[in-house]
């Protein structure tokens, strides 16, 4: 196709305000989805992902449109919609030459939109302001169209109005796209460079790769290289999506689809990295490139030990498709055997921890999620630690945490409530401004593992369900961390070692040990419950001691009841772990940890 009659563009929004409507009102208005054919949410291709109403991996659809009598090709590339996703959604944006800022017309602006809008600008997009639901009862269209304006500097009448729903403004908005997008500008004659925006496994065709070429051309039986590894390998069909596969004599500049090369792992195609030919290869990549970082690890046990060789398994399936998932193999005084799992994020740790229990039918615990910590030795060497297990003991110089730069957009009433919450996660504002007389952004920069597990959920309940929050990973800082030990009868059970700011130690240790008391039965002996940073105890409960004896319940001769005691009593033996002399139910740390 001639690059001047393609147009390679976005959809970003807040989550809930509407792209995925909106996505599948374009292909239907565009003839390449019938009616009939219609399933809500095309792009959402996952089972998952269509249950919780969430985009998790980006496609690419192409789609004819007329203009003036001239047709073009729009390619439209589907973001992820979530924090844990942020590279990849940076890809998908490097792909295009603009995007279509999506904001629901009863809602207005949200962290979300701001901070896709943020890395929009930073791929030099084209931005065109569309208010969605304009159906809706409740919508203020004049109101949002203003801030919305005001946002991103253009005029009122600017901003374009539809409804996913009803389909009104669609079609209008089709030919904007056209007409304000720039075409895709690359060099036809150059060696070729493809963008890889998103690598899927596909059961039956190995790994399907998503680009957009920039220069040159890419054709089928080519061989073709990896510039982030050299790696090379035969091209096997190259393609668009239309949205099913429609294979093609070759890709050229400014086009976007799919190739295939039988891989067979996801690792070995990473979104971000450069395609090219590898007989007359180019010498730069297109840059931007990263290795997918994890950001938190927990572990993950099965209920049932014999089911470790299957987990691995599972675990093993995924990664084919998912070069996020990083895992090795760990044991547990209370868990036994099992893997650390590193993830993006918690979203990411949900979704495949829900994969494994309904896609290979596994019971599973995990422990308390965590972030990774780089920790200076006395000796001057650096350790990453993903598993407070492996925290030096004692002989630590510096111990370097995570960073987010976060995003909040509150109704200004709630601004003392909001500032109270982040400086009590140790965050720092580093500004503030005012989206609309009662709208306000905020941001902040945070540690990690203040806000990865409970802050949302706190921002929400202080705004009234007002606030919206989006970060991105920004770096490190030195703080004064600790590891706290939870010790049963002086004996410490790793899986509820904790890393925690030195001033919250305390108040985890109290938490746990308390919690621990609850949980654990009476023994025939009295045990102890510590919480300690090094050999210094912190905190301390006990349980008092109790002469078990079941059969002091039946009364008289009833010998079969007694019988059943006694059967149930060995049941539940099986099911004790124990810790030194401590029998504690696995129930009992699953309970600890499912809470915490
Ligand atoms: P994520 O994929 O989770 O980010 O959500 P999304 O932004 O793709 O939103 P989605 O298209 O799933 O729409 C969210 C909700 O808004 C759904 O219940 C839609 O039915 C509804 N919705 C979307 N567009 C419109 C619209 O134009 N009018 C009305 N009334 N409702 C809409």
């Amino acid at each position: 196709t001639d690059p001047s009659l393609i147009r390679n563009f976005c959809i970003i929004a807040h989550i809930d305000h509407g792209k995925s409507t909106l996505a599948d009102r374009m292909l239907q208005s565009t003839g390449v989805v019938s009616s009939r054919d219609m399933k809500a949410q095309y792009l959402d291709r996952m089972d998952i992902e269509r249950e919780r109403g969430i985009t998790i991996k980006s496609q690419a659809v192409r789609m004819p449109w007329e203009v003036d009598g001239v047709t073009y090709a729009l390619n439209m590339i589907d973001t992820p919609g979530h924090v844990d996703f942020t590279y990849e959604v940076s890809r998908s944006l490097a792909a295009c030459e603009g995007a279509i800022l999506l904001v629901d017309a009863a809602q207005g602006i949200e962290a979300q939109t701001l901070a896709n809008l943020y890395l929009a600008i930073e791929s030099d997009l084209n931005i065109i302001p569309v208010l969605n639901k304009i159906d809706l009862p409740n919508a203020q269209p004049e109101k949002y169209a203003l801030e919305l304006a005001n946002l991103i500097g253009c005029e009122v009448e600017d901003v374009l109005k539809v409804s996913g729903k009803t389909g009104e403004g669609v079609e209008d908005l089709l030919d904007e796209v056209i007409k304000q997008l720039p075409a895709p500008k690359g060099v036809a004659d150059a060696p070729a460079r493809a963008m890889i925006f998103d690598s899927v496994y596909d059961t039956y065709r190995g790994v399907v790769t998503y680009v957009r070429v920039v220069d040159g051309m890419l054709r089928p039986r080519e061989r073709i290289q990896m510039m982030s590894t050299g790696t090379t390998h035969e091209l096997l069909e190259i393609g668009v999506s239309a949205p099913n596969p429609v294979p093609s004599k070759g890709l050229g500049v400014g086009e976007v689809g799919y190739l295939i090369t039988g891989v067979k792992d996801v690792r070995q195609s990473k979104v971000g990295d450069t395609i090219t030919n590898s007989i007359k290869p180019a010498t730069e990549s297109l840059g931007g490139y990263e290795d997918p970082k994890p950001m938190v690890f927990s572990g993950l046990y099965p209920m049932d030990g014999s089911d470790y060789p299957a987990l691995r398994d599972a675990l093993d399936k995924l990664q084919l498709n998912d070069a996020a998932l990083v895992y090795e193999p760990e044991t547990s005084v209370a868990l036994g055997f099992g893997f650390r799992v590193g993830f993006l994020g918690l979203l990411h740790l949900e979704i495949t921890r829900e994969r494994l229990e309904a896609e290979f039918n596994l019971d599973l615990i995990s422990t308390a999620p965590n972030v990774v910590y780089e920790v200076m030795r006395e000796d001057k060497v650096m350790i990453t630690v993903t598993n407070p297990s492996e925290f030096p003991e004692g002989k630590i110089l510096e111990v370097h945490e995570p960073l987010v730069s976060a995003t909040i957009l509150a109704p200004a009433e709630f601004i003392g409530s909001v500032m109270e919450l982040c400086q009590g996660r140790r965050g720092t504002l580093r500004g503030m401004d005012y989206l609309s007389e009662e709208r306000v952004e905020m941001r902040y920069t945070l540690p990690l593992a203040e806000i990865v597990f409970d802050f949302f959920d706190h921002l929400k309940s202080r705004t009234r369900g007002y606030a919206s929050l989006d970060w991105k990973a920004d770096g490190q800082q030195i703080a004064d961390l600790v590891k706290v030990d939870i010790l049963l009868q002086g004996e410490q059970v790793d899986a509820f070692s904790a890393i925690t700011h030195r001033d919250k130690a305390y108040a985890y240790g109290v938490m746990m040990t308390g919690k621990l008391r609850e949980l654990i039965p009476r023994q025939q002996f009295e045990v102890p419950i510590q919480a300690a940073i090094g050999s210094r105890i912190i905190a301390r409960e006990s349980i008092r001691a109790i002469r078990k004896d079941v059969l002091a319940k039946c009364y008289g001769g009833d010998i079969s009841r007694k019988r059943k005691l006694l059967e149930k009593q060995k049941a539940g033996k099986k099911r004790m772990k124990m810790v030194g002399r401590v029998e504690v139910p696995q129930e009992a740390f699953i309970a600890a940890l499912s809470t915490g």
